[in-house]
């Protein structure tokens, strides 16, 4: 994270085509949903991860807050992109505060961006297996300029943003809340949104790789409106299944599964560069997270694709609430689209 706090926190994930906001309450057994929101950016509002019309997020953010009546100002939000940097790098043996002491001066040959234009994080992730004088560490880097469009959003909203966490971080949070750190297997986490798919693989319950894949969402819309010769706002519904005048149903699902298995070939690619860079270990299970994620038979694609179990993160399966209050239905389906935000509700104090 690039900074963080305590306190009561709304987690509120501005995706490039929509933000979707979270807040939990802490109980004895777990965590007790309070608001559930989500609301459509349009696609000129965000591109490539830079915020285009602040007016609009802004004005989208604040609706959103409003119209659920959330009471806490204190902000749990992320980043993610080309503004980004995630390096894992090997360091001699040292503490976590001489490493905070000389991360500027570390960070300097990893990072393609001037030091003094980015905000550096970053995790000790332990010794090296091969060589115990030195230790693994997770450096993360993302531009000022661009984190600071994203505060900008908040402050105004008259809110207060107090984690700055990356996508593929909160996702990695997410799934510890709920299905705890696997010790014996490699497993990967992909969030798949409308712009980018993040890739984040882990080992013993620690990120060993990350990647971000600029392919998503999107690519099925432009598919079948090239395809179909559609508009995007027709493409968008008959890929959610809906109907219109003059498309026929299945020549939309053969444009679809054609998306879908090249989505499914870039993930192997993703997989093979992991294993290639870190002497042969493979990827033994994939949790997929994201709107994409919904997209029917994806997982099929992927499995036959990859050879290894896929599942759907459900990000609220250590989340309590009541059917009063709570659509289940309709949660379990939009599940896996507030996965980052879920994440980012979770953060607290203490949190590295
Ligand atoms: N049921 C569904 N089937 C297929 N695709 C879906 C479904 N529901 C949502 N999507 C797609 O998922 C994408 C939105 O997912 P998500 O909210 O995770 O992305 P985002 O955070 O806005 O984007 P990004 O993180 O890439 O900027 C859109 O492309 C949308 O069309
Ligand atoms: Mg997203």
């Amino acid at each position: 994270m690039l900074f963080k706090a305590k306190k009561d926190i709304v987690g509120i994930d501005i995706g490039s085509s929509s933000i979707k906001m979270v807040q939990l309450r802490e109980s004895k057994g777990g965590y007790q949903l309070v608001t559930l929101g989500v609301a459509p950016l349009p696609p000129e509002a965000i591109v490539d991860n830079a915020i285009m019309d602040t007016g609009l997020v802004v004005d989208v953010v604040r609706s959103l807050v409003e119209s659920h009546k959330v009471k806490t100002k204190n902000v749990a939000t992320s980043v993610s992109g080309h503004s980004v940097i995630i390096r894992k790098i090997q360091l001699p043996i040292m503490t976590e505060e001489e490493m905070e002491s000389s991360i500027q001066w570390e960070a300097e040959q990893y990072i393609p961006f001037e030091i003094s234009e980015v905000n550096l994080d970053f995790q000790i992730l332990g010794p090296d297996a091969r060589d115990p004088s030195m230790m693994n560490v997770i450096l993360v880097a993302a531009k000022k300029d661009f984190v600071n469009d994203h505060v900008a959003v908040f402050k105004e909203c008259g809110l207060n943003p107090m984690v700055m966490d990356i996508d593929c971080f909160a996702i990695e949070n997410a799934y510890e809340a709920n299905y705890g750190v696997d010790d014996d297997e490699i497993v990967a986490l992909i969030n798949m949104g409308a712009a980018a798919m993040n890739v984040n693989v882990l080992k013993e319950g620690k990120s060993v790789f990350t990647r971000d894949i600029q392919v998503g969402g999107n690519m099925y819309n432009e598919e079948i409106q090239k395809r179909l010769g559609l508009s995007g706002d027709d493409a968008e519904i008959v890929k959610l299944g809906g109907e219109v005048a003059d498309v026929d149903p299945a020549s939309v699902l053969e444009v679809i599964d054609d998306a879908t298995e090249s989505l499914a070939q870039e993930v192997q690619r993703s997989f093979d560069f992991f294993s290639a860079t870190s002497s042969d270990e493979k990827v033994q299970k994939l949790y997929i997270a994201g709107g994409v994620s919904r997209t029917p038979k994806l997982r099929d694609y992927l499995e036959g694709q990859l050879g290894v179990p896929v599942e759907l993160l459900d990000p609220f399966s250590q989340v309590h609430y009541t059917d009063k209050e709570f659509d289940s239905d309709y949660i379990q389906a939009i599940g896996p689209l507030f996965s980052v935000a879920m994440g980012l509700a979770m953060r607290r104090l203490g949190d590295k």
